[in-house]
């Protein structure tokens, strides 16, 4: 079993040791998994050059301990439940020993498709039990998952194929989530006309029979047919690629960020035990879709590494009834249910008493994930979801981060509303000035930029096809350290609190959206010439995007340009990124040296009369027009 962490003193203990000793502290923790090879060096880096290697020599396969270890004693356990998006089709239940025969055979199916150790492959899925069996089957054989959000457009479905250099889709016919239908099969073949490398394209049928198009596709079920029953798992070094899952960061062009084998293997089991305090044999229910890290990590990965039930649920939140998740929670028993702050507070909005009808009496720990949770929020997830008996965990990480870095231990470490609270052992956070240094911990609150200052296991470990934009995007800013990127309060306990991105990074509804990857595509409409796009505080949302776009003065701007942008935002990356409102406006507020102020802009949308210092900007006649045209539109 994963070592566990059982009294704060313990926490406090093993924090040091992993702060003194890294290399000696995650040996142990690393023992309890298993290996094919011992490792022959623990730990290795260099912060600065982005060099990094944790369990250097040692041989592993994470399905092996994601599976095969667990058959003897949990074999015929449930892995996976999937409660489909409609409450009347029947959900389905795959035992430890289901899942691992699947796996077996579509990672020797896909053999068969010539796929290889190192390949990758694309999983453009919903949520079905499939999307699991694909990622599990591509890190049986050795192939690097790249799996894509199935909310994705054709665009940015073509532009992160093409990057990883993809030789197989995994895709479905199509499928509905509440009431909407997703025609993904549809999807995919547009991306697919600018994608001549995928060589081979399976499909799932999921919403009916789907009859196969072209001599290059080939259906999921008969694959799975053709696979060979047993399949030996590929024996990868610790630092072998193992998948590669897009972000998105201060530039336009999304980031493939590459996690390897062993250190991912070992963060993703030990964080999951440590932080839900598990048993195995528990069923865990995190709400987050396999197409983001905290699907991987804690949808798929880390629970099945912990002998857990993980619950895949297609749907969402509020359909066909606002009480869906408190159903299914009751409906399996949930142990442990994890999502984020922005279902909490729409689904607070929805009444109390919609939870309230539900006595959830299995749930044990309750997690939020992905953006700041709010005080109101976190009191209401405790008193009406956790009935006052289930600490919360407010977990911070990133997908860079792998899993997990500053959280409470539940039941262990103190949990207080709208804190992190502390990092986990071998994560040593600190607070950075302007000039990169320190800000000490004398202070009753210090705030600065969030960096770490050490390596932990499932730290990224390179951009996939640029390892110099690794180094420049996160280690380059304060050499000797990892930027997160976000901002940060610590107070006398050493408790952190994160306050948001301070780059161009906006988080809406959970969905990590660079400002910068919007602006581009507004840009390529051909009446604009310009754009800026901010985020800005939104009650359920958390931050919603704005966007200020720049036309010729000759130009006879109409309504229904507005309409034709947000179409093209929604073609370019997805629905999802869409912003809130669009402001057409006469010019933007720039420095001489033509940047975009932004921080004027977003004082404009707040009401703000006071935009602080404008002498810098080129043309300060340009915030009234601005502000006029906002006060017009809102
Ligand atoms: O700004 C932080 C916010 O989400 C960012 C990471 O987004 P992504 O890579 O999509 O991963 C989301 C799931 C791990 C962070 O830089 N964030 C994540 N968790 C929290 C958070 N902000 C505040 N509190 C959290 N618990």
């Amino acid at each position: 079993m994963i070592p566990e962490i059982t009294t704060f003193n313990d926490y406090i203990k093993q924090w040091d040791e992993a702060s003194r000793d890294p290399a000696g502290y995650f040996e142990k923790i690393a023992r309890s998994f298993t290996w094919k090879k011992n490792w022959e060096k623990t730990l290795e880096f260099d912060l600065k050059e982005g060099h990094i290697a944790w369990f250097k020599g040692g041989f592993l396969n994470i399905t092996e301990n994601c599976l095969d270890r667990h058959l003897a004693e949990r074999g015929g356990q449930p892995a996976l439940i999937w409660e489909p998006n409609d409450p009347r089709e029947k959900n389905c239940v795959l035992t430890y020993r289901q899942l691992w025969s699947q796996v077996c055979r579509m990672a020797s199916g896909l053999k068969k498709l010539g796929v290889k150790k190192g390949d990758r492959v694309c999983i453009y899925l919903p949520m079905i039990p499939e999307a699991a069996v694909a990622m599990l089957a591509c890190a049986r054989l050795g192939a690097v998952h790249s799996v894509v959000f199935a909310g994705f457009s054709p665009t940015a479905l073509a532009d992160r194929i093409r990057d990883a250099d993809c030789s197989v889709l995994i895709t479905a016919d199509g499928f509905s989530r509440g009431d909407k239908s997703v025609p993904l099969k549809r999807l995919a073949d547009e991306a697919l006309q600018v994608c001549p490398s995928v060589r081979h394209v399976v499909v799932v049928s999921r919403s009916q029979p789907y009859a196969i198009q072209s001599a290059r596709e080939v259906g999921w079920t008969d694959l799975l047919e053709r696979g060979e029953e047993t399949f030996p798992a590929e024996p990868m070094e610790a630092e072998d690629p193992f998948f590669i899952l897009y972000t998105s960061g201060s530039t336009g062009k999304p980031k493939g960020v590459l996690h390897t084998c062993g250190g991912y293997m070992v963060w993703a089991g030990f964080t999951l035990r440590n932080v839900f305090q598990t048993r195995p044999g528990e069923i865990f229910f995190c709400t987050a879709d396999v197409g983001w890290v905290t699907g991987h990590t804690y949808g798929l990965y880390g629970p099945l590494l912990n002998g857990l039930t993980t619950v895949f649920f297609e749907g969402v939140p509020t359909w066909p009834h606002p009480g869906r998740l408190w159903e299914i929670v009751e409906k399996y028993g949930a142990q442990v249910l994890y999502t984020a702050p922005t279902a909490i507070r729409a689904l607070e909005m929805l009444g109390s008493e919609i939870p309230d009808r539900y006595a959830m009496p299995s749930l044990r720990v309750l997690g939020s994930v992905g953006e700041p949770i709010n005080t109101d929020a976190w009191l209401w997830y405790h008193r009406h979801v956790g009935k006052e008996r289930c600490p919360i965990v407010d977990t911070w990480w990133q997908t860079e981060t792998g899993g997990i870095l500053i959280s409470t231990l539940a039941g262990v470490t103190p949990s207080v509303p709208a804190w992190a609270t502390l990092p986990l052992p071998g994560v040593q956070p600190v607070l950075l000035d302007e000039e990169g240094r320190e800000v000490p911990n004398e202070a009753a609150h210090t705030q600065g930029y969030l960096c770490l200052k050490s390596p932990w296991p499932g730290m990224m470990r390179s951009v996939f096809g640029s390892h110099q934009r690794f180094v420049d995007t996160y280690l380059r800013r304060f050499p000797g350290y990892y930027f997160t990127g976000d901002g940060a309060l610590r107070n006398a306990q050493g408790h952190y609190r994160i306050i948001g991105r301070v780059d161009d990074v906006v988080n809406v509804s959970g969905h990590r959206i660079g400002t910068g990857e919007v602006e581009d595509a507004l840009n390529m409409h051909d009446l604009v010439t310009e754009s800026a796009v901010v985020g800005m505080p939104h009650p359920v949302k958390g931050e919603a995007l704005h966007a200020f776009v720049l036309c010729p003065p000759s130009q006879d701007v109409s309504q229904g340009l507005k309409k034709e942008l947000q179409d093209l935002v929604a073609q370019k990356i997805g629905r999802f990124a869409v912003p809130e409102k669009i402001f057409i406006v006469p010019g933007l507020p720039k420095t001489r040296s033509g940047k975009i102020m932004r921080r004027i802009l977003r004082k404009i949308l707040a009401g703000e009369r006071d935009l602080g210092d404008t002498t810098s900007l080129l043309d300060p006649a340009v915030v009234e027009t601005i502000r006029q045209t906002v006060w017009a539109n809102q």
